[in-house]
């Protein structure tokens, strides 16, 4: 089997890779529930959490998952503008003295968590780097860790990761967690994708011809409705405002929001085939994406997934840290 050193992009989630994670995530999950909070596997090593965005959930659930692990914890939360990036330094300057590129044993971390605004970051990271470089959300194109901890989500509410329909609901242009989950489900039997983005948002179309090439069976809608009750999963992403340039392509969200929101109506017209709601978080308040009335009920399911981060994110952590000593 393929071995996992730096994760980069969902493509490297295979389905012997996915199997590999999701079992050790359910085992730590299951021990943490049990009461165990001494794993070692990561004793006396250094995770440096190396974040150039905002985060809260991946970067707590990643520190949290090292913590766990029995690793120590650097990080910097604003690396713009606390690291000497805003002294104008390249990020391979800092990913190399980091990782230890000179002298390893002398570097400052032995495995690096990077979110950062450009999508090939990750990959010119890994490039230069000593120790595995963990891709925690690369511009508007990869998020790898999100996808794989949505898998164990939707493998937990089906009980299966194979033979089902899944609906992407929202800004599909500039989601990469919408990007990342494509590419994973693509690798799995008989995943049928629905695509619901507003004009202007769809889908990019080199994810499109990626998922024909794989055989990927995908479908475009406009309207949520037309598509919730065939969907055993709703999964709804914000629209990006933080990286969308054209203030048009808002005005034109805002004006049929209703298309794309997980509304009472919709919650009501799906209660027959018993679809789940899921979403990354954050929701944009204003925007209500999943409206608030709604939010507390037994078929909306973020708050799980941002639980299962943890786990998720343990084993990631173990995985290659376990692959760099063999
Ligand atoms: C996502 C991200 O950063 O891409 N957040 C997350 O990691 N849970 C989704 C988003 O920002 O909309």
């Amino acid at each position: 089997m393929e071995k996992l050193h730096h994760l980069i992009k969902a493509e490297q989630l295979t389905p012997s890779i996915v199997a590999e994670l999701l079992t050790d995530a359910e085992n730590f999950n299951q021990s943490f529930k049990a009461g165990v909070r001494n794993f070692e596997n990561l004793k006396g090593v250094t995770v440096c959490s190396l974040f150039y965005e905002e985060s809260t959930r991946t970067r707590f659930s990643f520190e949290r998952a090292a913590l766990l692990l029995g690793a120590n914890v650097i990080s910097t939360e604003n690396a713009a503008k606390f690291s000497s990036a805003a002294k104008g330094e390249s990020l391979e300057h800092t990913i190399k003295v980091i990782s230890g590129a000179a002298q390893n044993h002398l570097g400052y971390a032995d495995i690096i968590v990077l979110r950062h605004p450009e999508n090939d970051a990750a990959e010119r990271a890994a490039r230069v780097s000593w120790v595995p470089i963990i891709n925690a959300g690369s511009g508007s194109n990869e998020h790898p860790t999100q996808a794989l901890l949505d898998a164990y989500t939707f493998q937990k509410l089906l009980g299966r990761l194979d033979h089902f329909t899944i609906s992407f609901i929202g800004d599909l242009k500039f989601s990469r967690v919408v990007s990342s989950e494509a590419v994973l489900l693509s690798q799995c039997p008989g995943v049928k994708m629905f695509f619901v983005a507003p004009q202007g948002l769809e889908i990019r179309p080199e994810l499109k011809s990626y998922l024909s090439q794989k055989g990927g069976e995908f479908e475009e809608a406009s309207d949520i409705k037309a598509v919730v009750q065939d969907s055993d999963i709703c999964y709804v992403v914000r629209v990006q405002k933080n990286r969308i340039k054209d203030s048009e392509l808002l005005l034109t969200y805002q004006r049929n929001k209703d298309n794309f929101a997980v509304t009472d109506e919709v919650y009501k017209m799906s209660e027959q085939k018993g679809t789940f709601f899921c979403h990354p978080m954050p929701v944009d308040e204003e925007e209500q994406e999943i409206r608030q009335e709604i939010e507390n009920l037994p078929r909306v399911k973020m708050l799980e997934q941002a639980g299962y981060g943890v786990p998720v994110r343990m084993a990631i952590l173990a995985k290659v840290w376990q692959n760099q000593k063999i």
